[in-house]
């Protein structure tokens, strides 16, 4: 069917001429803001093409010489340059020094919140107070292995039962029950040994029938009185804070096969700077010792 242009009689608009069953399709002309806009948009792109980086011809295109990639490189690079020697004087003093220049503290305490954030919140918390499953609080001053710059730097430095470093925190408390050196009985006496520390014994018979096997069994660890040691980061056993087991049944259970815990050493992850950084935020959380 040949096609026919013909103006329509009720909008007054050409048609294209193509028509379907009767059906006549109208050359509606493109509003003149839209078109106006489109050719902004082409007269934008030419300037942008002799400008900026658009083909890749002995090097790039572009009078302006400018490369994204490359602006970023460069400006990673001065920020380097600013915080060099910064970095440097933070790696070569240790975390008391730096904790006693003003001026070092702020840098070390901004830059260790972002490398806690990254590398230590997973399991310590975003405040560092710890998690259930035996991540300890870093923000109290009940310390497993010691809260003063030297104990932290070194536990960050080396890391605890991990295998990864020689200089390693390490311990391993016995499995009672597990390797029969006490029956469930005996384990469960013992436990209620364990809350008289504290003050929270409700059975007078039990605590006097685990006093003994916890003299023979626990206090080389734990001291005689359940005060801890940090030695073996061996937790204090007379206080309220607890890191696996709080109540008596979790407690036997805990005495017949206990969990250790295991964090990696960043000696090797991270660099001496970040570490001393780390060292002084983690001791200013709120229970660094002297
Ligand atoms: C994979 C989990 C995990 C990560 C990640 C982790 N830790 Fe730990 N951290 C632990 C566990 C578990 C313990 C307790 C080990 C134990 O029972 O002796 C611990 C203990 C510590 C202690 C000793 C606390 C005390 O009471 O003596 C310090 C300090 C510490 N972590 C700092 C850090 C810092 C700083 C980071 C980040 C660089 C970090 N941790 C990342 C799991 C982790
Ligand atoms: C060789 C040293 C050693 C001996 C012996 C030992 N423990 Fe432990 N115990 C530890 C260590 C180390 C931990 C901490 C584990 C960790 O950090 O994950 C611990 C943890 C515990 C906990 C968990 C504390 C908490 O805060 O959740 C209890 C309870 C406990 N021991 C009781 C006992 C009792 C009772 C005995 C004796 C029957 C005993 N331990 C013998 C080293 C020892």
């Amino acid at each position: 069917m040949p096609t026919k242009i013909e103006k329509d009689a009720l909008t007054g608009t050409d048609t294209t001429g193509h028509e379907w069953d009767g059906l006549k399709e109208l050359n509606t002309p493109l509003p003149k803001w839209w078109l106006y806009v489109m050719y902004a948009t082409i007269a934008f792109s030419a300037v942008w093409v002799v400008l900026y980086p658009a083909f890749p011809i002995q090097g790039w295109t572009g009078t302006t010489g400018w490369i994204a990639r490359e602006a970023v490189v460069q400006e990673v690079a001065a920020a380097d340059e600013r915080m060099g020697p910064m970095m440097s004087r933070i790696r070569a003093a240790t975390p008391q020094q730096i904790a006693a220049d003003p001026e070092l503290r702020s840098f070390a305490m901004a830059g260790g919140r972002i490398a806690f954030a990254n590398n230590c919140a997973a399991c310590h918390g975003a405040g560092g107070q710890g998690a259930v499953g035996g991540f300890p609080s870093l923000a109290d001053d009940d310390w497993l292995w010691g809260g003063t710059h030297e104990a932290i730097r070194a536990t960050i430095q080396h890391g605890i039962r991990a295998g990864e470093s020689d200089e390693e925190r390490t311990s391993m408390m016995p499995r009672f029950v597990a390797d029969g050196v006490l029956t469930t009985a005996q384990a469960a006496d013992t436990a209620e040994f364990v809350l008289s520390l504290s003050g929270r014994s409700t059975d007078a018979a039990g605590v006097e029938r685990g006093k003994a096997l916890y003299a023979e069994n626990c206090a080389s660890c734990h001291g005689e009185n359940g005060e801890g040691n940090r030695d073996l980061g061996a937790p204090r056993l007379s206080d309220q804070v607890w890191l696996h087991a709080s109540d008596k049944a979790a407690i036997a259970r805990y005495i017949g096969n206990p969990r250790m815990g295991v964090m990696p050493s960043w000696g090797g992850r991270l660099d001496a700077a970040t570490v001393n950084m780390l060292t002084v935020y983690v001791h200013a959380l709120g229970g660094g010792e002297n």
